[in-house]
């Protein structure tokens, strides 16, 4: 008997039946909700500006969706996609307080509202996730071209975090490897070494693969292979009464910790969202251009496991966890690298806090946090939003005393 079941109650009854499905549950891991929104607001210049916007239509409350969180500092980045119209920031950050549970704090534009303002392709368009290295540079995804919102070939913009988020550096993906019309850069993973390059999920469901950016080099190339396709064994399972059937591809990705002997090679992890199978590639690998242009690289290509069930976003930590959401069991797994796969557990499960756990952050204190969203509800255009009370969006938190994969490796006994 097989995991893969989508009603929550056979769910359990799997989960007991340790033997069988390879699932052990950690009750004393338990995620604590952080911060809550109803519909997402900003901190607008002037009140003029604020009613302007919304009889315009570039404010449309209840289209505003968070996907990408980061942390740096004291500040949390949140970053929202326009899967729809009125959307008038993609790039935003809160204050960490110390008062826990906020409810509907309001979202500072990142860098600041002129670089948010879409009224050309040096700005930001269309946002879906970033990542901040250890040297506080904001390396950022404007890469959401599945619809007319934006007519800006994708693009990766790094800032300084630690200048006012002054703009370091950006680089324009060419057609080739991220289309401009149906591109979908969703999720990057940094690896400082060599120069440092970036890994990213193109989402894409016309060419969905694994983009390799050299910062060194200023290049990028791209890996396809249909371990990064949908699998249509895994389609068809219900979230919050919804029954998610779309074929989607590659999407999470992890990198192991940065490792303590400079020359040793690390390994990207990616899944695809229609899909139940963890693949492992190294590094070595993919930073290898030339190689990624032969027919070759693919036999590098490992099989790591079977999850129990579909997945969006994953991280792991330093040490060498692997944390991915559980979308249809409103959940959290995790899996340790040194171990077999089929050790890998459920550390939390939450029906009401967890719909649609969409993705991964970590602190310098020991916590983890995740961002649930119920984002397929603001991809598809013809389901109908409503501006209301009910929150929508949810921060939780969980202490893990450890840190992302950004930090050396360490083993936590
Ligand atoms: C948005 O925030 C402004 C303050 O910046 C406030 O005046 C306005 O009522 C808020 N609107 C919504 C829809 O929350
Ligand atoms: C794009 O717009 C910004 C203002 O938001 C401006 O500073 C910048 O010069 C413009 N860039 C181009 C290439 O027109
Ligand atoms: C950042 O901006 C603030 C306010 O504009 C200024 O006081 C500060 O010197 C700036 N910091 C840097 C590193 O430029
Ligand atoms: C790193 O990967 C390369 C290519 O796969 C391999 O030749 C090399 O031995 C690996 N190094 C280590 C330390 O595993």
């Amino acid at each position: 008997m097989k995991c893969i079941l989508i009603h929550y109650l056979v769910f359990f009854y799997c989960a007991a039946r340790i033997y069988d499905c390879h699932i052990t549950l950690s009750p004393n891991y338990r995620f604590d909700t952080e911060y809550e929104w109803s519909h997402l607001n900003y901190t607008w210049p002037s009140v003029e500006r604020y009613t302007e916007a919304l009889k315009s239509g570039d404010y449309i409350p209840e289209h505003n969706a968070p996907t990408g969180m980061k942390i740096y500092n004291e500040n949390l980045y949140l970053s929202m996609p326009k899967f729809r119209k009125g959307v008038p920031v993609t790039l935003a950050y809160i204050r960490m307080s110390t008062t826990s549970k906020t409810k509907n704090e309001l979202l500072s534009p990142f860098p600041n509202w002129e670089t948010n303002d879409a009224c050309n392709c040096t700005n930001l368009q269309s946002v879906q996730s970033m990542e901040i290295d250890t040297n506080g540079i904001m390396w950022v995804l404007d890469g959401v071209r599945i619809n007319d919102n934006t007519n800006c070939p994708t693009k990766l913009v790094l800032f300084d975090l630690n200048n006012n988020g002054s703009l370091l550096h950006s680089f324009v993906f060419p057609n080739e490897i991220s289309l401009q019309n149906g591109g979908f850069l969703n999720d990057i993973v940094i690896d400082d070494s060599d120069g440092s390059f970036a890994y990213i999920t193109d989402n894409s469901n016309i060419d969905p693969g694994l983009v390799v950016y050299s910062k060194k080099k200023n290049r990028a190339w791209k890996v396809r292979d249909r371990t990064m396709f949908p699998e249509p064994a895994a389609a068809n399972f219900v979230v919050n009464n919804k029954a998610i059937e779309n074929l989607i591809p590659i999407d999470g990705i992890a990198l192991s910790p940065k490792p303590l002997e400079s020359s040793e090679n690390r390994t990207v992890f990616y899944t695809s969202i229609t899909s139940f199978h963890l693949f492992a590639i190294s590094t070595t690998v993919l930073k290898d251009e030339q190689l990624c242009k032969t027919d070759r690289w693919r036999k590098n290509i490992q099989y790591v496991g079977e999850k129990q069930s579909q997945t969006d976003g994953m991280m792991m930590d330093s040490s060498g966890t692997l944390y991915y959401t559980l979308l249809p069991f409103y959940g959290v797994g995790s899996w340790n690298i040194r171990d077999p796969f089929v050790s890998s557990k459920i550390v939390n499960t939450d029906r009401d806090v967890m719909v649609w756990p969409d993705g991964f952050a970590m602190d310098q204190r020991g916590f983890l946090y995740l961002i649930s969203n119920m984002i397929v509800n603001y991809i598809n255009p013809t389901i109908a939003l409503k501006l209301t009370p009910d929150v929508k969006f949810r921060i939780s938190k969980l202490y893990t005393g450890t840190k992302s994969y950004l930090y050396p490796l360490f083993y936590k006994h």
